[in-house]
């Protein structure tokens, strides 16, 4: 296996620990909500806006095919990308999954400040966070290996992911000296 998808809930820190963990892996990164907005021109808040979240989910389903072509990659999924069954096969058959999760007060936190996703973009965003979270859950079930980022710095994620990957024989000890 020598790809490694990161699924997760929005502000669960898929982007930002996939491009240190891509880092101490020499590997490439890759994030699937910014190949729609490069594919599309357009930013995901404005796909939705306009187009509707059925459309938004076409795009990603093509880009999880697209990206499957990749070698040493990490991929930085969307947080709903597990919601079509067609995106798991697919991901599971070149990609180790690594479910990333966080309290969703730390959730919260996280995306506050944040204008770009529009599911979040509403009065009550901790209901939402709370609701989304609880539908989803069985959907992140799907991962081979589980890592908690609350309260928990980018670089201790990643070194705890390179651990868990030298165990399975996917990192080298090198990566695994990673001190962020
Ligand atoms: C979504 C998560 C977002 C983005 C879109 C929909 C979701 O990505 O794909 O706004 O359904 O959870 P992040 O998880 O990177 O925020």
């Amino acid at each position: 296996m020598n790809n490694i998808a990161l699924i997760g809930f929005m502000g669960t820190g898929k982007t930002s620990v996939g491009i240190s963990l891509a880092e101490g892996l020499g590997w490439d990164f890759v994030d699937t909500d910014k190949m729609i907005e490069k594919k599309t021109g357009i930013a995901i808040a404005e796909i939705f806006h306009k187009y509707g979240e059925q459309y938004f989910r076409k795009e990603e389903s093509e880009i999880v095919q697209t990206v499957s072509w990749l070698k040493q990659s990490v991929i930085a999924t969307g947080g709903g990308v597990v919601l079509n069954e067609d995106n798991i096969s697919c991901l599971k058959k070149w990609a180790l999954i690594i479910c990333l999760r966080a309290k969703p007060e730390d959730i919260l936190d996280r995306v506050r400040c944040d204008k770009s996703r529009p599911l979040l973009a509403v009065d009550d965003p901790l209901k939402i966070i709370n609701n989304l979270l609880k539908k989803r859950e069985p959907y992140y079930q799907c991962a081979d290996l589980y890592i908690d980022t609350s309260e928990k710095h980018v670089e201790n994620i990643v070194a705890e992911i390179l651990w868990q990957l030298e165990k399975r024989g996917m990192a080298n000890a090198a990566s695994s000296n990673y001190k962020g």
